[in-house]
């Protein structure tokens, strides 16, 4: 059975770049394949990776809702979500990607996700390791499609705004009783001493910081010019963190 990793927190602080980072070290030491699944309805995690994007399971939903894929015959519409889930995968190296995409109307966003619930568990057999990385918040966490996680890692910003609200998500995994073996905090844009001035807040989450991810200006520059992430140098502050944060957890 697949490791599953899920990545959560607020908008914008780093999830996207750490799961791309994560994925690509995973695969570097061997651990693959990896099925990356993008869960944010404002999917770009194919960009970080490099893969070129497909039909997203929303657009798929939509389509076979609105008979503009009339089901083959002896076909249930399970079976044919399913097929064609499958065939919606873009395939890079090591890596395949599945795009979850936004609401295409009224229903179908829930439906993709109950699809996506259902189907992942099989999907992931024949994966080595499963990465997810979710939308910004935590709708994903009271819709339960995060859940049966091995790892989750709660990105924070280097703010006090940031590390509170990686608080509140562990205590709503909590308090929904999400089958989550191990919860971690990262803290990413890491700057010089920030780490001991949120101490105080850190400690308030009662989260066990794993890593921080330093403010890297090559991140930026590949962000700037759409460059893949997993294309960074392995020598680079970012790269080397997420390397030592998957080998502290033992993924590596
Ligand atoms: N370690 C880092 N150093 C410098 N910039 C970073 C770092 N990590 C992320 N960023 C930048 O911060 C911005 C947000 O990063 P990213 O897209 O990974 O966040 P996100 O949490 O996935 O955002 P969203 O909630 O919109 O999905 C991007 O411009 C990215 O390049
Ligand atoms: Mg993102």
């Amino acid at each position: 059975m697949a490791v599953q990793i899920a990545v959560a927190g607020k908008g914008g602080t780093g999830k996207t770049t750490f799961a791309a980072l994560a994925v690509a070290q995973l695969v570097k030491a061997g651990k693959k394949p990896v099925l990356a699944v993008d869960a944010d309805a404002n999917a770009n995690l194919h960009e970080a990776l490099g893969i070129e994007s497909t039909d997203t399971i929303a657009e798929i939903m939509a389509r076979i809702k609105n008979n503009l894929e009339p089901l083959p015959a002896g076909m249930t519409k399970d079976q044919y979500v399913e097929y064609r889930v499958h065939r919606s995968l873009a395939e890079g190296d090591d890596v395949d990607l599945l795009s979850m995409g936004g609401p295409e109307g009224e229903g179908c966003y829930c439906y993709a996700n109950n699809v996506l619930r259902s189907f992942l568990d099989s999907l992931a057999k024949n994966y080595a390791v499963v990465v997810a990385d979710n939308e910004a918040g935590m709708e994903h966490l009271s819709r339960r499609t995060t859940q049966n996680v091995d790892h989750l890692f709660i990105i924070s910003d280097a703010s006090a705004r940031g590390i509170r609200s990686a608080g509140r998500i562990k205590e709503l995994v909590l308090s929904l009783g999400l089958k989550v073996k191990e919860m971690y905090l990262v803290v990413t844009k890491v700057a010089e001493g920030s780490i001991e001035a949120l101490q105080g807040e850190i400690d308030r989450t009662g989260l066990k910081l794993i890593g921080a991810i330093p403010l890297d200006e090559q991140v930026i520059e590949y962000d700037l010019r759409s460059k893949p992430l997993v294309d960074l140098p392995g020598d680079s502050p970012a790269v080397l963190a997420v390397k030592e944060i998957l080998q502290k957890v033992h993924l590596l």
